[in-house]
């Protein structure tokens, strides 16, 4: 009996609290202990904390980001513990151990250093080996320049003003009949029509339906766990992806074929990778041309539609800012006429509202990277082969960065942000490709919405969901008429 009691007494005492303590410590120990001999004096890892076992903080970022929905507050109580430092910690997320990147200065550091920290995609079979996001170095600065002279350049923005146009306009007035909508559906909508048109030249329809279909299946598996087994979202991303190869492979061969009889110029980004040379005279590869197209549906067509619907959304809770908007715009619209690229660049405060709009909407709330290597920051170590997660979104809403950051003030923008604290298109020799095209297609929807439309939510206090982007939960349904 007495022996038995002893024993208890060594479980309750002895092993019960050791096993507790292994198991908070236990990714302190196995990830920390191997730089232990050097995590001390200029050569410290960051402060922070790798977490539980297996998961990490990855409980904490869902209990922020899902169940209270105060996605900053991740970061902010890390700045409460361990205070500013030089804008990184030491975490364990998304399976794998990580340092967060909080600082312009420090994120600057990674994106300019892009041979430290390069990009490694775990679903790049999704998104094309030959895709942007597929190659670095070299092949990279090549590929970049065909895909921003086809997409991001004044000629290629001056053909895209006229080419969504009607296509939105018809969309709006389709709303109207409607009376109710939901504004994210329809503008995902529109701008998949848009994309179909100016990629492909695809004009909407069943063909277009089914490519809508398939992307959707794509993109689920972007962020899904890289295991191609049948009945997970990553398999079925992966069929997806070879069903939509396969219909652009088609084109592809076609416009090859007709390529040397007179026929109707596409005007289209895949002609325009089709046809571009570098300096050498060089043109790209088929494949490259199909996994670019692919990979810029992806990256395009998502983040415009958000971005154009929390324009709306934003817009639709400043009545000041709708007034001081359709005063610019009513001034420069002409009945019967679309508003060209040019007369867009004019309209200043519309422009600020675009600013404004992608600073509050945070829909690239992380950058990944890793360390190809162990890194020097600041007397700072950061471990090869962990990853890097600069979290942009709090730079955007850090108060020290933009002064009262959750109220949607345009007139922010009459003075430049801080050097290095609007990261909401990236930085480096990666920064967004799309950039002005995402620009002039949320202009050009905000342009139409004021001129010919009012509109009211219809849940203005509806909760915000912020995985995996940030948005209302109820799509932003509204009601829509003309004015
Ligand atoms: C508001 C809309 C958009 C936002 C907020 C956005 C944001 C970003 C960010 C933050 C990056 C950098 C990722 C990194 O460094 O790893 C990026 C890269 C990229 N974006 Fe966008 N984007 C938008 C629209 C577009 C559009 C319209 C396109 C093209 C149709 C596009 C194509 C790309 C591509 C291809 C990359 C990879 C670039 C590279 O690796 O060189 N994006 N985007």
């Amino acid at each position: 009996m007495e022996i038995i009691q002893q024993w208890w007494l060594a479980v309750v005492f002895g092993v019960l609290p050791l096993l507790v303590w292994l198991f908070w410590s236990w990714n302190e120990l196995r990830f920390i202990t191997p730089h232990r001999a050097h995590h001390s004096g200029s050569n410290k890892l960051p402060p922070g904390s790798m977490g539980l076992p297996f998961v990490g903080e990855m409980l904490t970022f869902l209990w922020y980001f899902k169940i209270v929905g105060q996605p900053d507050e991740f970061i902010e109580s890390k700045r409460r513990r361990y205070g500013d430092g030089v804008g990184m910690y030491r975490t364990h997320l998304f399976g794998s151990p990580a340092i967060i990147g909080c600082s312009p200065a420090f994120n600057k550091f990674v994106f300019q250093s892009h041979d430290l920290f390069p990009l490694k995609w775990p679903s790049i079979e999704l998104l094309g080996h030959n895709s942007l996001v597929g190659v670095s170095g070299k092949p990279h600065t090549r590929l970049r320049t065909y895909v921003t002279n086809a997409i991001n350049k004044p000629d290629a923005l001056r053909k895209v003003c006229k080419m969504v146009q009607p296509q939105i306009v018809s969309s709006l007035r389709s709303w109207v009949d409607k009376g109710k909508v939901k504004a994210l559906v329809e503008v995902k909508k529109v701008t998949f029509e848009n994309i179909g048109n100016m990629f492909v030249s695809f004009k909407p329809g069943p063909k277009l339906d089914m490519l809508d279909k398939l992307f959707i299946g794509l993109v689920g598996g972007v962020r899904a766990q890289p295991s191609n087994i049948p009945g997970t979202a990553y398999y079925h991303a992966v069929q997806c992806r070879k069903k939509l190869t396969a219909v652009f492979r088609k084109e592809l061969e076609k416009r090859k074929l007709t390529s040397n009889l007179v026929s109707e110029e596409k005007n289209d980004l895949m002609e325009g990778l089709m046809n571009m040379r570098d300096e050498e005279g060089k043109i790209l590869g088929d494949e490259e041309v199909l996994d670019n197209i692919v990979s810029l549906v992806i990256a395009g067509y998502e983040s415009t539609s958000l971005a154009s619907t929390m324009a709306l959304y934003y817009i639709a809770k400043s009545p000041h800012v709708l007034e001081k908007l359709r005063e610019e715009n009513m001034a420069l619209a002409r009945k019967d006429e679309f508003i060209t690229s040019e007369k867009l660049a004019l309209l200043k405060y519309t422009n600020k509202v675009v600013d404004e709009t992608i600073r509050m909407a945070n829909i690239a709330p992380f950058i990944f990277r890793y360390a190809k290597d162990d890194v020097k920051y600041q007397g700072h170590k950061i471990p090869k082969d962990w990853r890097i997660i600069l979290w942009i979104r709090y730079l955007h809403t850090d108060p020290n960065n933009f002064n009262d950051p959750m109220n949607f003030n345009p007139d922010r923008w009459d003075v430049p942000a801080k050097p290095g604290t609007y990261q909401v298109f990236g930085g480096g020799p990666r920064i967004c490709p799309g950039n002005m095209l995402a620009k002039i297609q949320i202009a050009i929807f905000i342009h139409h919405l004021v001129t010919g439309y009012k509109w009211e939510l219809i849940n203005p206090d509806a909760k915000m969901m912020y995985l995996p982007h940030p948005k209302p939960v109820d799509g932003v349904e509204i009601s829509f008429s003309t004015i």
